[in-house]
């Protein structure tokens, strides 16, 4: 087989990328390694930037999240009772954020993929770039009993945090930079109505809560737990109770629970690798980089990977010019290490670290007051929350 980029990994970061290099007329392979069933079952990001919906629409598969897809102005922040409101809209030149599920977002990109006739090999066991500093790389991988070739131009990662194109580039040509932090997110959705119209990201000193929606009928609920926990440790009754602990009273009271219809742990981390390229493999998405999910910018930070990449390649096969390509990893690692940077900044604020000592406390506190008082802070917030330029 041959292609010009084969792309490895079918989340959201290689669908994307796939779409829209197929738009502009460049060919590509896309290779997962689950079924499309499987990468549809994952329950993860909910709120999408503007920069992330312009490029939906770009690869012509943005028609569903228009319609369905909520345009949030802004978010509460409870603590010590109360709510306080991020006016998003108000606090930055207009702009918002749309809730959409990533389960829908890439159930659109699997459509758009059909719809031009692209390729999306799923089940692809063993999948390996090779020979990836030389001007033909190729990916070999297995599916059922057959071993199959790829030959390509460029191969992209776009497998995750635990896929294997990382694993690839050698140990003395790339820096990593990690955070592990004691604790995940224990996230429950069920089918009932949101407790609140616009998100609400709670401090308590039980520890974080989060509650958001994916529609008027479904609900998305967080709280922080120890890693020690799994999901059998948290019956619904239990998670309920928990949550609603870590409320204000006013949005307790009116909280509607039901059964859950998925339950899940993630672990949080802030992951980066440099350089995000070696040779002819290039990284994008959580391949290259993890951030906890507190600032909702994983996905976000790989749609301008996903843009960056893709606009590279365009240049170089319609204009001949590799200058981008050159440039991919020093412009898209500027954006990654913002988005770091702010993630850490809202998981640091509103999480409870057990291992940290009154004097950190305070100043968590102190950071909250500072940011209900100050509208230059205020704003610092939504400017990074809507998302930056890319
Ligand atoms: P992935 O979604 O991990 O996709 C990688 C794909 O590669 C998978 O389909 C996998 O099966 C495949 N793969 C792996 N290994 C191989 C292999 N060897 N061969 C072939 N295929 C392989 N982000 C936001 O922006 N906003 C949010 O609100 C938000 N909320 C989140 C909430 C939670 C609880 C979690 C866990 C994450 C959240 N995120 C959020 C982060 C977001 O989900 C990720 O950043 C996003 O999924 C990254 O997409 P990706 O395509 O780069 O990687
Ligand atoms: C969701 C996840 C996030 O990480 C976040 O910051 C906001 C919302 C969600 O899954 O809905």
């Amino acid at each position: 087989m041959r292609t010009q980029v084969g792309i490895i990994g079918g989340g959201p970061s290689g669908l994307l990328l796939s779409q829209l290099l197929h738009v502009r007329g460049i060919d590509n392979v896309v290779l997962e390694k689950h079924s499309r069933e499987h990468v549809l079952g994952r329950i993860r990001a909910g709120v999408l930037e503007r920069g992330f919906a312009r490029l939906m629409r770009e690869a012509q598969v943005g028609d569903r999240m228009d319609r369905e897809g909520q345009v949030h102005e802004g978010f509460q922040i409870a603590c010590n009772g109360t709510l306080d409101r991020i006016d998003l809209k108000g606090l930055t030149r207009g702009d918002t954020v749309l809730v959409y599920g990533q389960t829908e977002l890439t159930r659109d990109l699997y459509e758009g993929r059909d719809a031009l006739g692209g390729t999306v090999i799923h089940r692809a066991e063993e999948v390996e770039p090779r020979d990836i500093e030389t001007q033909a790389p190729y990916i070999t991988f297995r599916r059922g009993c057959e071993a199959i070739r790829l030959d390509c131009d460029y191969i992209v990662g776009c497998d995750g945090f635990h896929g294997v194109s990382r694993q690839t580039l050698p140990k003395h040509r790339v820096r990593e930079f990690e955070r592990v932090y004691s604790f995940g997110w224990l996230g429950v959705l069920t089918q009932t109505p949101p407790v609140s119209s616009e998100l609400i990201y709670a401090r308590h000193e039980r520890g974080f809560a989060l509650c958001s929606l994916r529609s008027a009928a479904l609900s998305r609920y967080y709280i922080q737990v120890p890693l020690t926990d799994s999901v059998d440790d948290w019956t619904d009754e239990r998670f309920f109770e928990e949550l609603r602990r870590r409320l204000p009273d006013q949005v307790s009271a009116t909280m509607v629970t039901g059964p859950s219809i998925e339950k899940s742990v993630a672990p949080l981390r802030s992951y980066v690798v440099e350089p995000m390229r070696h040779g002819r493999l290039f990284l994008a998405g959580d391949a290259a980089h993890i951030v906890p999910p507190t600032g909702a910018k994983g996905l976000n930070t790989a749609a301008s990977d996903v843009h960056y990449l893709h606009e590279a390649l365009v240049h170089h096969y319609i204009h001949g010019d590799d200058g981008c390509l050159d440039h991919y990893s020093e412009r898209a690692l500027a954006r990654v290490w913002k988005a770091q940077r702010f993630s850490w900044w809202m998981t640091a604020l509103l999480h409870r670290f057990p291992e940290r000592g009154d004097y950190d406390q305070r100043l968590q506190e102190t950071e909250l007051s500072y940011l209900r008082s100050s509208d230059v802070a205020r704003a610092s917030l939504a400017e990074n929350y809507v998302g930056l330029p890319f």
